[in-house]
Protein backbone atom coordinates (compact mmCIF):
# COMPACT_ATOMS: atom_id res chain seq x y z
CA UNK A 1 0.00 0.00 0.00
CA UNK A 2 1.32 3.30 -0.96
CA UNK A 3 1.13 6.58 1.15
CA UNK A 4 -1.60 8.09 -1.11
CA UNK A 5 -3.79 4.84 -0.25
CA UNK A 6 -3.19 5.05 3.28
CA UNK A 7 -3.90 8.36 4.02
CA UNK A 8 -7.40 7.55 1.93
CA UNK A 9 -7.99 5.04 4.54
CA UNK A 10 -7.28 7.01 7.31
CA UNK A 11 -9.67 9.55 6.08
CA UNK A 12 -12.54 7.52 5.31
CA UNK A 13 -12.38 5.35 8.58
CA UNK A 14 -12.03 9.29 10.06
CA UNK A 15 -15.37 10.67 7.90
CA UNK A 16 -17.23 6.87 8.79
CA UNK A 17 -16.84 7.70 12.70
CA UNK A 18 -17.34 10.95 12.25
CA UNK A 19 -21.19 10.38 10.64
CA UNK A 20 -21.50 7.60 13.24
CA UNK A 21 -21.05 10.03 16.26
CA UNK A 22 -22.92 12.57 14.45
CA UNK A 23 -26.19 10.18 13.82
CA UNK A 24 -25.87 8.24 17.50
CA UNK A 25 -26.07 12.14 19.28
CA UNK A 26 -28.68 13.53 17.01
CA UNK A 27 -30.74 10.57 17.90
CA UNK A 28 -29.88 11.29 21.24
CA UNK A 29 -30.80 14.84 21.52
CA UNK A 30 -34.37 13.96 19.28
CA UNK A 31 -35.23 11.50 22.18
CA UNK A 32 -34.55 13.81 25.03
CA UNK A 33 -36.85 16.35 23.58
CA UNK A 34 -39.47 13.74 23.54
CA UNK A 35 -39.38 13.30 26.63
CA UNK A 36 -38.72 16.92 27.86
CA UNK A 37 -42.22 17.71 25.69
CA UNK A 38 -44.03 14.53 27.17
CA UNK A 39 -42.67 15.91 30.65
CA UNK A 40 -44.33 19.13 30.00
CA UNK A 41 -47.29 17.88 28.78
CA UNK A 42 -48.26 16.08 31.80
CA UNK A 43 -47.12 18.12 34.73
CA UNK A 44 -49.99 18.70 36.52
CA UNK A 45 -52.04 21.71 35.97
CA UNK A 46 -51.64 24.28 38.54
CA UNK A 47 -54.76 25.26 40.33
CA UNK A 48 -57.32 27.72 39.21
CA UNK A 49 -57.07 29.95 42.65
CA UNK A 50 -54.22 30.81 44.87
CA UNK A 51 -54.71 32.07 48.50
CA UNK A 52 -52.85 33.67 51.21
CA UNK A 53 -53.28 32.23 54.95
CA UNK A 54 -51.50 34.40 57.21
CA UNK A 55 -51.32 33.27 61.15
CA UNK A 56 -49.77 34.56 64.24
CA UNK A 57 -47.66 32.19 64.59
CA UNK A 58 -46.76 28.82 62.69
CA UNK A 59 -45.04 27.12 65.72
CA UNK A 60 -48.39 26.71 67.70
CA UNK A 61 -51.38 24.21 68.12
CA UNK A 62 -54.10 26.84 67.82
CA UNK A 63 -52.23 27.92 64.04
CA UNK A 64 -51.65 24.57 63.36
CA UNK A 65 -54.93 23.69 63.13
CA UNK A 66 -56.31 26.85 61.57
CA UNK A 67 -53.84 25.26 58.81
CA UNK A 68 -55.27 21.95 59.04
CA UNK A 69 -59.00 23.14 58.63
CA UNK A 70 -57.69 25.34 55.45
CA UNK A 71 -55.80 22.28 53.83
CA UNK A 72 -58.45 20.15 54.11
CA UNK A 73 -60.72 22.34 52.30
CA UNK A 74 -58.15 22.71 49.93
CA UNK A 75 -57.62 19.51 49.04
CA UNK A 76 -61.45 19.24 48.10
CA UNK A 77 -61.36 22.01 45.78
CA UNK A 78 -58.71 23.23 42.87
CA UNK A 79 -57.17 26.01 44.63
CA UNK A 80 -53.50 26.34 46.29
CA UNK A 81 -53.17 27.86 50.21
CA UNK A 82 -50.04 29.39 51.12
CA UNK A 83 -50.25 29.46 54.73
CA UNK A 84 -47.68 31.47 56.48
CA UNK A 85 -46.80 33.90 59.62
CA UNK A 86 -43.93 34.07 61.57
CA UNK A 87 -42.18 31.07 63.66
CA UNK A 88 -43.10 33.47 67.09
CA UNK A 89 -45.78 36.09 67.21
CA UNK A 90 -44.61 39.17 65.90
CA UNK A 91 -47.06 41.40 63.77
CA UNK A 92 -43.95 43.26 61.99
CA UNK A 93 -43.64 40.27 59.70
CA UNK A 94 -47.13 39.40 59.73
CA UNK A 95 -47.83 43.09 58.11
CA UNK A 96 -45.04 42.33 55.92
CA UNK A 97 -46.38 39.21 54.55
CA UNK A 98 -49.82 40.67 53.98
CA UNK A 99 -47.91 43.62 51.92
CA UNK A 100 -46.25 40.81 49.70
CA UNK A 101 -49.30 38.84 48.91
CA UNK A 102 -50.88 42.02 47.93
CA UNK A 103 -47.86 42.70 45.56
CA UNK A 104 -47.96 38.79 44.46
CA UNK A 105 -51.96 39.32 43.36
CA UNK A 106 -52.80 36.70 45.13
CA UNK A 107 -56.84 35.90 44.11
CA UNK A 108 -58.24 36.21 48.03
CA UNK A 109 -56.10 37.32 51.45
CA UNK A 110 -57.18 35.62 54.75
CA UNK A 111 -55.63 37.65 57.55
CA UNK A 112 -56.00 37.55 61.25
CA UNK A 113 -56.13 41.09 61.93
CA UNK A 114 -54.28 41.84 65.43
CA UNK A 115 -54.34 45.82 65.35
CA UNK A 116 -54.93 48.48 63.45
CA UNK A 117 -51.85 48.81 61.53
CA UNK A 118 -53.90 46.00 59.00
CA UNK A 119 -56.40 48.36 58.12
CA UNK A 120 -54.90 50.02 55.78
CA UNK A 121 -53.53 46.77 54.30
CA UNK A 122 -57.24 45.54 54.49
CA UNK A 123 -58.31 48.24 52.61
CA UNK A 124 -55.39 48.43 49.59
CA UNK A 125 -56.02 44.73 48.78
CA UNK A 126 -59.81 45.04 48.46
CA UNK A 127 -59.43 48.55 47.12
CA UNK A 128 -57.37 46.85 44.21
CA UNK A 129 -59.96 43.78 43.86
CA UNK A 130 -58.50 40.95 46.26
CA UNK A 131 -61.04 39.90 48.86
CA UNK A 132 -59.95 40.02 52.14
CA UNK A 133 -61.21 37.49 54.89
CA UNK A 134 -60.08 38.30 58.59
CA UNK A 135 -59.96 35.03 60.86
CA UNK A 136 -59.48 34.85 64.64
CA UNK A 137 -59.53 38.58 64.83
CA UNK A 138 -61.55 40.76 63.44
CA UNK A 139 -61.06 44.52 62.20
CA UNK A 140 -64.56 46.00 61.72
CA UNK A 141 -63.75 49.24 60.56
CA UNK A 142 -62.06 48.02 57.51
CA UNK A 143 -63.29 46.67 54.45
CA UNK A 144 -62.85 43.42 54.58
CA UNK A 145 -65.09 40.92 53.18
CA UNK A 146 -66.01 38.86 56.07
CA UNK A 147 -64.76 37.82 59.55
CA UNK A 148 -64.73 34.17 60.57
CA UNK A 149 -63.66 33.47 64.24
CA UNK A 150 -64.68 33.73 68.00
CA UNK A 151 -67.05 36.50 68.94
CA UNK A 152 -64.53 37.61 71.30
CA UNK A 153 -66.50 39.92 73.93
CA UNK A 154 -68.82 37.20 73.73
CA UNK A 155 -65.79 35.00 74.71
CA UNK A 156 -65.06 37.01 77.74
CA UNK A 157 -68.58 37.47 79.02
CA UNK A 158 -68.78 33.36 78.37
CA UNK A 159 -65.26 33.56 80.74
CA UNK A 160 -66.51 36.24 83.23
CA UNK A 161 -70.05 34.54 83.81
CA UNK A 162 -68.15 30.84 84.40
CA UNK A 163 -65.74 32.75 87.27
CA UNK A 164 -68.99 34.13 88.78
CA UNK A 165 -70.56 30.85 89.08
CA UNK A 166 -67.50 28.36 90.12
CA UNK A 167 -66.19 31.20 92.69
CA UNK A 168 -69.85 31.29 93.89
CA UNK A 169 -69.46 35.32 93.09
CA UNK A 170 -66.71 35.98 95.64
CA UNK A 171 -63.17 36.75 94.13
CA UNK A 172 -60.48 39.29 94.11
CA UNK A 173 -59.20 38.96 90.50
CA UNK A 174 -56.03 39.19 88.39
CA UNK A 175 -55.92 39.28 84.38
CA UNK A 176 -53.41 38.30 82.21
CA UNK A 177 -53.80 39.41 78.83
CA UNK A 178 -51.91 38.42 75.53
CA UNK A 179 -51.36 41.78 74.42
CA UNK A 180 -52.89 44.92 75.48
CA UNK A 181 -52.99 46.34 72.09
CA UNK A 182 -54.64 43.47 70.20
CA UNK A 183 -58.21 43.46 69.56
CA UNK A 184 -58.95 40.08 70.49
CA UNK A 185 -57.59 40.20 73.76
CA UNK A 186 -59.38 43.58 74.26
CA UNK A 187 -62.25 42.36 73.49
CA UNK A 188 -62.36 39.53 75.56
CA UNK A 189 -61.10 41.60 78.47
CA UNK A 190 -64.07 43.77 78.12
CA UNK A 191 -66.78 41.21 78.03
CA UNK A 192 -65.07 40.02 80.93
CA UNK A 193 -64.81 43.29 82.81
CA UNK A 194 -69.01 43.97 82.04
CA UNK A 195 -69.72 40.81 83.52
CA UNK A 196 -67.69 41.40 86.72
CA UNK A 197 -68.49 44.85 87.15
CA UNK A 198 -71.67 43.91 88.05
CA UNK A 199 -70.79 41.59 90.92
CA UNK A 200 -70.68 43.33 94.41
CA UNK A 201 -68.31 40.19 95.58
CA UNK A 202 -65.79 40.33 92.46
CA UNK A 203 -62.78 42.92 92.37
CA UNK A 204 -60.63 42.75 89.58
CA UNK A 205 -56.95 44.28 91.06
CA UNK A 206 -54.81 43.95 88.41
CA UNK A 207 -54.39 43.63 84.52
CA UNK A 208 -50.76 42.74 82.63
CA UNK A 209 -49.82 41.43 79.07
CA UNK A 210 -47.90 38.09 78.68
CA UNK A 211 -46.60 38.66 74.88
CA UNK A 212 -48.14 35.28 74.09
CA UNK A 213 -45.47 33.62 75.92
CA UNK A 214 -45.81 31.40 78.73
CA UNK A 215 -42.39 32.93 80.22
CA UNK A 216 -43.87 36.30 80.11
CA UNK A 217 -47.04 35.02 81.57
CA UNK A 218 -45.46 33.25 84.66
CA UNK A 219 -43.16 36.24 85.57
CA UNK A 220 -46.39 38.78 85.07
CA UNK A 221 -48.39 36.71 87.75
CA UNK A 222 -45.67 36.10 90.05
CA UNK A 223 -45.29 39.98 90.53
CA UNK A 224 -49.43 39.85 90.18
CA UNK A 225 -49.56 37.48 93.37
CA UNK A 226 -46.61 39.50 95.55
CA UNK A 227 -47.76 42.88 94.51
CA UNK A 228 -51.63 41.69 95.78
CA UNK A 229 -51.34 38.40 98.62
CA UNK A 230 -55.22 38.96 98.26
CA UNK A 231 -55.97 37.12 94.59
CA UNK A 232 -58.01 34.27 94.48
CA UNK A 233 -58.50 34.22 90.93
CA UNK A 234 -56.86 34.70 87.60
CA UNK A 235 -58.53 35.00 84.23
CA UNK A 236 -56.14 34.58 81.64
CA UNK A 237 -57.08 35.57 77.94
CA UNK A 238 -54.40 33.75 75.75
CA UNK A 239 -53.17 30.09 75.12
CA UNK A 240 -50.02 30.16 77.31
CA UNK A 241 -51.35 32.43 80.26
CA UNK A 242 -52.86 29.71 82.03
CA UNK A 243 -49.53 27.44 82.06
CA UNK A 244 -47.74 30.82 83.37
CA UNK A 245 -50.28 31.74 86.18
CA UNK A 246 -50.27 28.08 87.64
CA UNK A 247 -46.57 28.24 87.19
CA UNK A 248 -46.54 31.26 89.15
CA UNK A 249 -49.05 29.92 91.64
CA UNK A 250 -47.25 26.95 92.25
CA UNK A 251 -43.87 28.77 93.03
CA UNK A 252 -45.46 30.73 95.44
CA UNK A 253 -47.44 27.59 97.29
CA UNK A 254 -50.77 29.01 95.94
CA UNK A 255 -51.92 27.21 93.68
CA UNK A 256 -54.70 24.74 95.98
CA UNK A 257 -56.65 27.76 96.29
CA UNK A 258 -56.38 29.53 93.32
CA UNK A 259 -59.01 29.91 90.58
CA UNK A 260 -57.72 29.47 86.58
CA UNK A 261 -59.93 30.44 83.77
CA UNK A 262 -57.83 30.58 80.51
CA UNK A 263 -58.36 30.22 76.62
CA UNK A 264 -57.85 27.36 74.22
CA UNK A 265 -58.01 23.46 74.51
CA UNK A 266 -54.18 23.05 73.88
CA UNK A 267 -52.53 20.30 74.93
CA UNK A 268 -50.83 21.13 78.19
CA UNK A 269 -53.88 23.28 79.10
CA UNK A 270 -55.84 20.02 78.66
CA UNK A 271 -53.00 18.17 81.04
CA UNK A 272 -53.77 21.09 83.78
CA UNK A 273 -57.36 20.85 83.49
CA UNK A 274 -57.03 17.06 84.21
CA UNK A 275 -54.27 17.68 87.43
CA UNK A 276 -57.23 20.12 88.82
CA UNK A 277 -54.79 23.18 88.19
CA UNK A 278 -56.47 25.16 85.70
CA UNK A 279 -60.59 25.01 86.58
CA UNK A 280 -62.01 25.83 83.39
CA UNK A 281 -60.99 26.37 80.06
CA UNK A 282 -62.49 28.57 77.02
CA UNK A 283 -62.22 26.46 73.62
CA UNK A 284 -62.50 27.84 70.28
CA UNK A 285 -62.44 26.44 66.75
CA UNK A 286 -59.35 27.08 65.28
CA UNK A 287 -59.92 24.24 62.55
CA UNK A 288 -63.45 25.17 61.75
CA UNK A 289 -62.28 28.73 61.13
CA UNK A 290 -59.43 27.44 58.93
CA UNK A 291 -61.84 25.51 56.79
CA UNK A 292 -64.98 27.97 56.64
CA UNK A 293 -62.14 30.46 55.27
CA UNK A 294 -61.71 28.51 52.22
CA UNK A 295 -64.97 27.83 51.87
CA UNK A 296 -65.97 31.20 51.85
CA UNK A 297 -63.58 32.73 50.00
CA UNK A 298 -64.09 30.43 47.38
CA UNK A 299 -68.12 31.71 47.57
CA UNK A 300 -67.50 35.22 47.37
CA UNK A 301 -65.26 34.58 44.22
CA UNK A 302 -67.57 33.47 42.16
CA UNK A 303 -69.67 35.96 43.30
CA UNK A 304 -72.24 34.47 45.64
CA UNK A 305 -73.88 35.99 48.39
CA UNK A 306 -72.39 35.51 52.15
CA UNK A 307 -72.53 36.81 55.43
CA UNK A 308 -70.04 39.05 56.41
CA UNK A 309 -69.33 37.64 60.21
CA UNK A 310 -69.68 33.87 60.92
CA UNK A 311 -68.71 33.44 64.13
CA UNK A 312 -67.56 30.15 65.10
CA UNK A 313 -68.64 28.42 68.97
CA UNK A 314 -67.06 29.05 71.89
CA UNK A 315 -67.70 26.69 74.95
CA UNK A 316 -66.91 26.37 78.62
CA UNK A 317 -64.91 22.70 79.31
CA UNK A 318 -64.26 22.07 82.70
CA UNK A 319 -62.94 19.01 84.38
CA UNK A 320 -66.24 16.88 84.24
CA UNK A 321 -66.77 17.83 81.11
CA UNK A 322 -63.39 15.85 79.39
CA UNK A 323 -64.65 12.12 79.18
CA UNK A 324 -67.31 13.56 76.63
CA UNK A 325 -64.84 16.63 74.93
CA UNK A 326 -62.34 13.72 74.55
CA UNK A 327 -64.93 11.48 73.17
CA UNK A 328 -66.18 13.98 70.42
CA UNK A 329 -62.77 14.90 69.25
CA UNK A 330 -61.71 11.26 68.81
CA UNK A 331 -64.81 10.88 66.69
CA UNK A 332 -63.85 13.79 64.34
CA UNK A 333 -60.28 12.86 63.80
C1 LIG B 1 -55.97 33.44 70.01
C2 LIG B 1 -55.02 33.52 68.86
C3 LIG B 1 -53.62 33.37 69.33
C4 LIG B 1 -53.48 32.09 70.09
C5 LIG B 1 -52.09 31.90 70.60
C6 LIG B 1 -55.69 32.23 70.84
O1 LIG B 1 -56.45 32.35 72.00
O2 LIG B 1 -57.30 33.43 69.57
O3 LIG B 1 -55.17 34.76 68.27
O4 LIG B 1 -52.71 33.40 68.25
O5 LIG B 1 -54.34 32.15 71.20
O6 LIG B 1 -51.67 32.90 71.42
Amino acid sequence: MNRLSIIYSMLTLFFITAVGFFVHFYEQVQANDLKMNEAVTTETPLPKYHFALIGEEMNHDYWRLVGAGAKKREAEHDVFVEYEGPERSNPEEQLKLFDMAIKSKVDGIIVQALNEKFTPLINKAVNEGIPVITIDTDSADSLRNVYIGTDNYAAGQLAGKTLVKDTGGEAIVGIITGSLDNAHHQHRVQGFKDVIEQEEGIKIVAIEESNITRVEAEEKAYNMLTNHRDITAFFGTSSYNGIGIVAAAKSLKRYDDMYVITFDTIDENIQLLEQGEIDAIVEQQPFEMGYQSIETMLDIIKGKQVEDVYHTDSTIIRISDLPNWKNSRDDAS
